[in-house]
């Protein structure tokens, strides 16, 4: 087993992503898998803990043991090994690299293709190009069959979804509750925001929606119209962007919220990050309910590679991604 310490250069093949600000625990039910703690590295590596990647035949994990982070690449057997070493430790925080390391052996194949290809995608040449191309979507209902109530009692992470399309009726809804505007005359939107500045920013990896080719989309809220953004299916290269799960690649939809913090921050300084935080976890549930109030299923997702997501879905420079939500048709539908 060869081992790799964290310096200052990345290893081939594994890229580091930015530290989080504080640690987060992402945890999904028994029956599912266990997805990789994040957290900071007082060596100021700014490195991801828990994170697995397959390099060739092996897979390369960061493994985090308090705020020493090293990168391993482990062969099967020698995961096997260091897997039971785990066990026998005990140590929660190396039974949840585990399982993301399990989870990523599991599914890597998921994101269907082969390598990954070399993305040729730079937001600005590629945006300005096509970035003129756009698309109206229906005006959003304001009734709908499900109470409240009864869509925060249904909410629940979906993961697996029917092979079939979206409606356009549905992606707009879906859209509106992101991020829609719903009081002229200010701009007001369906989530709140800090000083009504309004960082986040909602892009569209469309696979299957009647109507409208697959591509990647940025939500415009002032007109509720999509505008392209990529003109091609990106959906495999975004599920290996998220480790591999296998909802992004399964979803005829995927939103991806991203931020730009310095709408924010330029007024409320350090503090305006841990508000934009708050501003898509606000958005992300509007997102939640309306899909479960629409029957439809979705997940948010936190675990994957900023830089990687950020130029699959050709994302302007200062926009940093910050979740993924897969949205499908429930199975049994
Ligand atoms: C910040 C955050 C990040 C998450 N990231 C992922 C993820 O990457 N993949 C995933 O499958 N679930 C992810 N989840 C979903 C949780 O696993 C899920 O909410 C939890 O298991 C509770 O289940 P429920 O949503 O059905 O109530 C995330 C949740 C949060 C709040």
């Amino acid at each position: 087993m060869s081992v790799l310490k964290t310096g200052g250069h990345d290893p081939p093949g594994l890229s580091l992503r930015p530290p989080q600000s504080s640690r987060e625990s992402l945890v999904r039910p028994a029956r599912g898998p266990v997805l990789p703690p994040l957290g900071p590295s007082r060596s100021g590596a700014r490195t991801p803990e828990g994170r697995g990647r397959r390099v060739g035949g092996q897979i390369a994990v960061a493994l985090s043991a308090g705020d020493v982070v090293e990168q391993r690449v482990l062969t099967g057997r020698a995961a096997d090994r260091e897997v039971a070493a785990w066990w026998r430790i005990g140590r929660p925080e190396r039974i949840a690299v585990w399982a993301a390391l399990g989870l990523v052996a599991l599914l890597a194949p998921a994101c269907g293709g082969g390598e990954p290809p070399s993305n040729l995608v730079s937001s600005g040449a590629q945006g300005s190009a096509i970035g003129d191309l756009v698309s109206s979507l229906p005006e959003p209902r304001l009734h709908g069959t499900l109470s409240l109530e009864e869509a925060l009692a249904r909410r629940r992470s979906v993961r697996d979804y029917a092979d079939a399309s979206l409606t356009l009726e549905q992606l707009s809804q879906l859209l509106w509750s992101a991020q829609g505007i719903t009081e002229s005359r200010y701009g007001l939107r369906t989530a709140p925001s800090a000083g009504a500045l309004y960082p986040l920013e909602v892009y569209v990896a469309v696979e299957r929606v009647d109507g409208l080719r697959a591509g990647v989309y940025r939500y415009a809220p002032r007109q509720h119209r999509l505008e392209l953004v990529l003109a091609r299916s990106v959906r495999e290269q975004l599920c290996r962007d998220a480790l591999s799960q296998s909802a992004v690649v399964d979803a005829p939809v995927t939103l991806a919220f991203a931020a730009v913090f310095e709408r924010t921050t330029r007024k409320y300084g350090e503090r305006g990050r841990r508000y934009v935080a708050m501003e898509v976890g606000h958005a992300a549930q509007n997102v939640c309910l309306q899909a479960t109030a629409l029957g439809l299923g979705t997940v948010v997702i936190g675990a994957f590679e900023d830089g990687s997501v950020q130029r699959t879905l050709g994302m302007r420079g200062d926009e940093e991604p910050l979740y993924l939500m897969p949205v499908g048709r429930l199975p049994s539908q």
